[in-house]
């Protein structure tokens, strides 16, 4: 293989075929695509220069004969460790390789049999979602983890892809998936709260989710440009105690909505004192207010 940075993916999905395709219009020697099943490499390569060979693990294994310096394993995490193993049968990995994934959940751990080899591991997860549809990779933040050469081939990937290099510690991966998580997953499942909470009020899911768009979109906007204390509104932020405890009474008769209320009212409180505009007085009322309240009364009836 001709360049030092000869690059193969392994796992041609959705993020395997959106980076096939944004290495290789970046000018990044991209050289093979590994897949399991020909539907999903042939439909790759449609969309990839004809040099480009997609192919079984086998059959790139017999027609290269040798290892590749760079390989990129694109499949879902439950099998980074075993198409890692297998890659290093085929003889497409060895110690000489720079062997990364693209988990923002796994470390580099999860290629120890690249590392018993003596191959270089690392993981570099772009903190976007893809489908698979032609997801922009340019602009995307990639952190990134592993030892010295996985970091250097990553930092250099990731400027040519155009997008921003962040480091993580292998050991805090968990907790930074988490926040990503909380971030996007939860939030999902925030605005999936609010729009069966307008149910209640006798509101139509598809009308209320549209009505809701532009204030999505402008806290979103607020938070980004200004960070929470300053984008905090609503009656936390006023010290409102009597509208957060209607809240709290209003959905005393869905539980579950009820404990996530409880639970982003106390962290809103906070927020709501760092940045001055309750004191800890007020806090400490509402606070009471949300953590406080039994709900017996309400739930009379709701057999
Ligand atoms: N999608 C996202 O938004 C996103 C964002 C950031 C990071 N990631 C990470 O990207 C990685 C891939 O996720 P994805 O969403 O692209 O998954 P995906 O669309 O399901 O693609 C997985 C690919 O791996 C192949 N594969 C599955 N099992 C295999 C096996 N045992 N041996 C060989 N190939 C196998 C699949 O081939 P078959 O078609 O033959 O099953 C498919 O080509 C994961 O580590 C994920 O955490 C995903």
């Amino acid at each position: 293989m001709k360049s030092r940075d000869a690059t193969l993916i392994i796992g041609p999905g959705r993020v395997g075929s959106t980076l096939a395709v944004a290495l290789q219009d970046c000018g990044w020697p991209l050289v093979a695509i590994g897949g399991r099943h020909p539907a999903g490499y042939k439909t790759l390569a449609t969309r990839l220069d004809p040099n480009i060979f997609c192919g079984r693990l086998d059959e790139l294994a017999s027609r290269y004969g040798s290892a590749f310096p760079v390989v990129l394993l694109t499949v879902p995490d439950d099998v980074i460790a075993e198409v890692a193993g297998i890659a290093v049968e085929q003889g497409l990995v060895d110690r000489n390789s720079v062997v990364l994934h693209v988990s923002g959940f796994c470390s580099g751990q999860a290629l120890a049999a690249v590392s018993s080899q003596g191959g270089s591991v690392g993981s570099m997860h772009p903190l976007q979602t893809f489908t698979g549809t032609g997801d922009a990779v340019s602009g995307c933040h990639w952190f990134v983890e592993g030892d010295e050469q996985a970091i250097e081939i990553s930092s250099r990937m990731v400027s040519c892809l155009e997008g921003i290099f962040h480091l993580l510690r292998g050991e805090n991966k968990t907790l930074y998936h988490a926040a990503a998580s909380i971030a996007s997953n939860l939030m999902t499942g925030l605005v999936d709260a609010a729009l069966e909470t307008a149910g209640k009020a006798g509101l139509d899911h598809g009308e209320m989710l549209g009505a809701l768009a532009p204030l999505l979109l402008r806290t979103v906007n607020n938070l980004i440009q200004h960070g929470p204390e300053l984008s905090l509104t609503g009656p936390v932020s006023r010290g409102d105690v009597e509208t957060v405890r209607a809240h709290v009474e209003a959905l005393s008769k869905q539980p579950d909505i009820l404990a996530l209320y409880r639970l982003l009212a106390s962290r809103t409180i906070d927020i709501a004192v760092r940045s001055g505009r309750i004191d800890e007085q007020c806090a400490a009322e509402i606070k009471r207010v949300v953590t406080d309240f039994d709900h017996p009364s309400s739930l009379e009836g709701e057999q």
